[in-house]
């Protein structure tokens, strides 16, 4: 730590206590270190939508526009066409810059320091990393060993300190869903359950029409995965209403920029064309399975998401993230122990998988 923090304590212990910040490399970056192309590259580590957006939304953020003045604070155009879209009183909808800031708005909103976070283990890493900066402790309830959550440690976990559980459906990097009999089991316990839908056009079911019935219920999503618009960081979630008019006094005013807020609703003007996109990547997935399954190298658990979760059986996860790498093709490894055998590779476009399973079958060679 720098002199400045040494000698007046300038920051803050909890900020001290998080592990040093390890920016992922650019595809500069790894493009120099393996000896390939930035464009020879197949990125597939980070559940990006590599369709990219649709034509309408290129089109919305070409147009030349009033970028000296601020966007719209009341996002009123963007959760109008959201409510649309989710079927939702925009009242109770809120754009952010990405859905991780509306988990970051959520936890400024409700923590007092002290509470407690449930988060259902193997899952997205920020529910883990970002509650200690509110001052909440988290407390990690590990998962079945199918992934499937295990309710009965849940609900013995919930203590009167419990501000709210994190539940991730499809879950990142399991893959699998939450089914409406665990959550309603959840809600009515009376916690606030977070639920983060971020794949759920890939999977093809919601759980949002709960949010009618049950106050204790915020679903988040995003625009990063079925709308190929993650550089543009937007996020929305529904909220209870007490918890929307919270969320509103604690958020920036223009958390949101121009582009993105215009990017909703043309991507949502252009809901077919990109959805055609997404049941392209749902028949990719499986034959991204059926080809990992038959390789004795990995064994891909099932996923409803736009990414496959891989046991490695044979050899080191790392080092064959290692020797897929050096071939041009990125997945996610994992430094978790609970995750340290496996590997997370997005789906993407028919060519990308026929290049990661031709790959592997050179890899499983080389390892024989
Ligand atoms: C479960 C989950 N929630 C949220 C996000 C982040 O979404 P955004 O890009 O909108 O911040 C991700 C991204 O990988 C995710 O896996």
């Amino acid at each position: 730590m720098g002199s400045v923090d040494a000698e007046r304590g300038l920051i803050r212990q909890v900020v001290r206590d998080l592990p040093g910040y390890q920016p992922v490399d650019s595809l500069e970056a790894v493009a120099r270190e393996t000896g390939h192309t930035v464009h020879a590259l197949i990125k597939l580590d980070a559940n990006e939508n590599l369709y990219g957006p649709s034509p309408r939304v290129l089109e919305a953020l070409t147009r030349p526009d009033d970028y000296h003045l601020y966007p719209d604070a009341s996002q009123q155009a963007a959760r109008q066409a959201l409510a649309g879209y989710t079927g939702a009183d925009p009242d109770r909808i809120i754009v952010g810059n990405g859905s991780d800031e509306l988990i970051d708005l959520l936890l400024l909103a409700t923590v007092e320091p002290g509470d407690e976070v449930i988060v259902p283990v193997p899952t997205f890493g920020v529910y883990l990393d970002r509650p200690p900066l509110f001052g909440a402790t988290v407390r990690v309830v590990p998962r079945r060993d199918d992934f499937d959550l295990d309710l009965d440690q849940i609900e013995a976990a919930i203590g009167e300190r419990t501000k709210l559980v994190f539940v991730a459906s499809p879950n990142n990097p399991t893959g699998n869903l939450v089914s409406a009999q665990q959550l309603v089991r959840l809600l009515r316990t009376g916690v606030l359950v977070v639920l983060d839908e971020a794949y759920f056009e890939f999977a093809g079911r919601t759980l949002l029409p709960l949010s009618r019935e049950f106050e204790n219920l915020v679903v988040l999503r995003t625009f990063s995965k079925w709308a190929g618009l993650a550089g543009l960081r937007i996020g929305y979630g529904i909220f209870p209403p007490a918890l929307a008019e919270a969320i509103w006094r604690v958020k920036q005013p223009f958390n949101v920029n121009t582009l993105a807020l215009r990017a909703v609703e043309a991507a949502l003007a252009d809901l077919s064309v990109q959805m055609q996109k997404v049941i392209r990547i749902r028949l990719e997935r499986g034959r991204l399975f059926r080809g990992l399954r038959r390789l004795d190298l990995l064994q891909p658990y099932p996923s409803r998401g736009n990414f496959i979760l891989c046991r490695v059986a044979r050899g080191d996860a790392h080092d064959l993230h290692r020797r897929l790498l050096a071939r041009g093709i990125l997945v996610r490894k994992y430094d978790d122990p609970l995750l340290r055998q496996h590997l997370r590779i997005t789906v993407g476009l028919p060519e990308h998988t026929d290049r990661v399973l031709q790959a592997l079958r050179e890899i499983a060679d080389e390892v024989a």
